[in-house]
């Protein structure tokens, strides 16, 4: 059994069709790459499997449950959590505090422990602090606990972004152009950091990236959408060598050349 499956997913704005008729699936432990050129619909897709759009037609289906048309919160605690494409942190917080903020979902006192400080708060908060920094430390980010979230450079707002979906203890990570703005040396670095917490967090995860050595890298299987439709399926290698991929990347010109 898939750990997720879209089935015939579609889904219109008025009359634009960001994504039509699209099924695809992704088992448990598996990384894919969702790629296709600009406008094809792929942050829609990931906004479809959280529960920020409902599905026009179609069905997802998560760890054996249907939850299209689910809140974005429900969905969240079943497991899913997303890296945005325009990085969406809290500005003014600290890097620290942008991760505990996620993890004091987790914290189980009352209006009354935080007010008294009782020693169930001060346990609790000391977990929640060491539980922030495990996330940080395993995106590179201990040297900057302090700093405000957008003192960063672009790369480390976006490892940051990362940490933050993964303290929402997620089983499907969906990563929405994490390389973008990011030089070849941080596209290496990068690399290994999606395989490191793949593996430390048993992670499933589908990749959008626009970098292609980034996706090729990581991703023996790749799905690829073109004007919000499917445009092909494959390995890495059949990918790379479809003449309708280079096509709908290059246009028309590439084609007849
Ligand atoms: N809320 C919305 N209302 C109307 N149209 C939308 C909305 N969201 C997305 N679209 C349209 O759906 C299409 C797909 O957009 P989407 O952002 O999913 O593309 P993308 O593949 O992520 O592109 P990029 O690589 O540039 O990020 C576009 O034509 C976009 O204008
Ligand atoms: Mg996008």
């Amino acid at each position: 059994m898939p750990l997720l499956e879209l089935k015939n997913v579609t889904k219109a704005f008025g009359g634009i069709i960001a994504v039509k008729d699209v099924s695809f699936s992704v088992d448990s432990g598996e990384i894919i790459g969702l790629i296709g050129p600009n406008g094809a619909g792929k942050t829609t897709i990931f906004n479809l499997i959280t529960g920020v759009y409902k599905p026009t037609e179609g069905n997802i289906v998560f760890d054996g449950k249907d939850i299209t048309g689910a809140s974005p919160a429900s969905i969240v605690n079943a497991g899913i959590a997303r890296t945005f494409q325009n990085i969406r942190l809290f500005n003014k917080l600290s890097v620290l505090e942008n991760i505990r903020t996620v993890l004091y979902r987790e914290a189980d006192y009352g209006l009354g422990d935080a007010l008294l400080r009782t020693p169930k708060v001060t346990r609790i908060e000391k977990k929640l602090y060491d539980k922030s920094l495990e996330y940080l430390e395993v995106v590179g980010l201990t040297d900057f606990i302090k700093n405000r979230a957008d003192s960063l450079p672009y790369g480390l707002q976006r490892k940051l972004e990362i940490a933050r979906a993964l303290a929402l203890d997620p089983k499907l990570l969906l990563l929405d152009e994490p390389a973008a703005g990011m030089n070849p040396d941080e596209c290496v670095d990068l690399v290994e950091l999606i395989e490191k917490i793949k593996k430390t967090y048993d992670l499933t995860i589908i990749l959008i990236e626009h970098h292609m050595d980034v996706v090729m890298e990581l991703c023996p299987r790749i799905v690829v959408i073109n004007f919000g439709e499917m445009l092909m399926e494959g390995t890495t290698q059949e990918v790379q060598n479809d003449s309708r991929v280079l096509k709908a990347y290059l246009g028309e010109e590439y084609a007849n050349a």
